[in-house]
């Protein structure tokens, strides 16, 4: 059959509560203009993030009444490193509450003032944890992924050039590890091929730096080289993990996406004497190195969904399912990130607002106007999550200005979809009308989720 259905029927509903375009418009005024800030219940359509919003199975809702909750060597804790070994491979798992918990750990261990951390692009908890440690978090992006309107297949990759440059240029002793990101989230989503992967395993090597790999969406990425890069169609998701896996020292993970869970989050590494510092800081913040801040019931219903999201109908069912939405807005000739990546859509809001300036917050000002059209909640990923440079306080336009509309794992059907497009289209027909915003207010880091905006005159 050509039509591909969602892999699986639905047990249990939550309602979704509708709102008018006037209350929208006051609820968003009230929020300061920060779609952070609005009461969930208020929103229609919630595409705010894809973390820790996974619809969970009966297999998972059952493996909670399993949970073990001693305190220690609980039997859901060998449940749950055993599934992190055996898809992941390597000898040392530390279980966190979420996946900056496992960053704030790793940097605390390996960063000091003066070090710098590249990566493909980090994800905003992950720049802030380096910052907070003293670092400086370095993006570098393929230059592909500059176009939002190409198709390349691996948009996501690193610049290994400049990752050479930079090596050459600040030197090995200050670089503690190179990070890449899979899928790369804040570039659009887009994928990272194994031929990448292997090349900064290749350099970071050859100049002793570990390599680690952001694994939140690692699933995905396994699954887009399965159908993208030559040479792995034949292979299981689970084959392409565990080789991308391979060529890593570590990696940090968020339970929160590609373990279909609520919550939690772990890092995993080879060498022994690290795990052993990792866990002496876990008992501190997270808890005993058997739990880390997670209730037995949590590691089980991780276990499953860890095993759950490499199944291919889940995979290829999530894959066409977000290219549904991006390529019915590319067709309505909406500029979005193109090809469609994993867990989210981007809209291109410098594109979708080129009369807006990127020191004026285009993405920002897409995301207000997408909830008030139609309750539709998404998150600017650009120069407020990225302009601000937290040591100096100055500004400066980001990479990219997106919007994006991440996708909760099996909780929307395809007609929220329609609804979603629907209003993404409206937007676009007013697009003209639309004013930028400045900031009325804003904290010293991470200042997308409490900063309040207004509208330009
Ligand atoms: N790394 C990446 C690539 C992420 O996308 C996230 C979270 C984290 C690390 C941190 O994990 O939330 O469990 O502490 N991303 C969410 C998002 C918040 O909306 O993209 P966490």
């Amino acid at each position: 059959m050509k039509t591909i259905i969602e892999p699986f029927r639905i047990k249990t509903v939550e309602p979704i509560k509708m709102t008018s375009e006037s209350e929208r418009r006051r609820l968003i005024e009230r929020a300061g203009y920060n779609t952070f800030k609005l009461a969930a219940e208020d929103v229609i359509i919630d595409l705010l993030t894809d973390s820790g919003t996974s619809a969970m199975s009966a297999a998972q809702w059952g493996a909670l009444m399993q949970g073990d909750e001693s305190y220690a060597g609980a039997r859901s804790w060998y449940r749950f490193e055993s599934a992190v070994k055996g898809i992941f491979g390597f000898d040392y798992v530390v279980p966190t509450h979420q996946g900056r918990a496992a960053e704030r750990i790793l940097f605390s261990v390996l960063v000091k003032p003066g070090h710098v951390v590249p990566s493909n692009t980090h994800f905003d908890t992950t720049a802030a944890n380096i910052e907070f440690a003293g670092g400086k978090a370095v993006d570098l992006p393929s230059p592909l992924a500059k176009d939002s309107s190409s198709r390349d297949p691996f948009k996501g990759d690193m610049d290994t050039e400049r990752l050479e440059e930079l090596i050459k240029e600040v030197g090995p002793e200050r670089i503690p590890v190179i990070m890449v990101t899979v899928t790369n989230n804040s570039g659009g989503g887009q994928p990272v091929s194994m031929a990448n992967i292997r090349e900064i395993s290749r350099i970071a090597h050859a100049h002793g730096i570990p390599f680690y790999i952001d694994a939140c969406r690692f699933a995905e990425n396994a699954y887009f080289i399965k159908l993208r890069e030559p040479g792995y169609a034949d292979k299981t998701p689970r084959q392409i993990a565990r080789e991308m896996f391979s060529y890593a020292d570590g990696a940090t993970m968020s339970a929160k996406k590609d373990a279909l869970a609520n919550i939690g989050g772990f890092l995993v590494t080879n060498d022994a004497e690290l795990a052993a510092r990792e866990r002496s800081l876990l008992i501190i913040t997270e808890g005993f190195p058997t739990y880390g801040g997670l209730a037995g019931r949590d590691l089980e219903a991780i276990a499953v969904g860890l095993e759950e999201v490499l199944q291919e109908d889940y995979l290829n069912y999530r894959v066409v399912s977000t290219a549904y939405v991006a390529d019915k807005l590319d067709q309505a000739g909406v500029p979005v990130m193109l090809p469609a990546g994993g867990h989210a859509v981007y809209l291109d809001a410098r594109r979708f607002l080129p009369h807006i300036e990127p020191l004026q917050y285009p993405g920002q000002a897409l995301a207000v106007e997408l909830y008030v059209e139609g309750g539709v909640r998404g998150v600017e990923i650009g120069t407020v999550m990225f302009g601000k440079d937290p040591q100096t306080g100055k500004e400066k336009p980001a990479h990219w200005d997106l919007l994006r509309l991440a996708i909760p794992r099996r909780v929307y059907t395809q007609s929220h979809m329609d609804y979603v497009i629907e209003v993404v289209q409206a937007v676009f027909e007013r697009r003209a009308g639309i004013r930028g915003m400045r900031i009325v207010s804003e904290p010293q880091f991470l200042r997308h989720f409490t900063a309040e905006f207004a509208w330009l005159d």
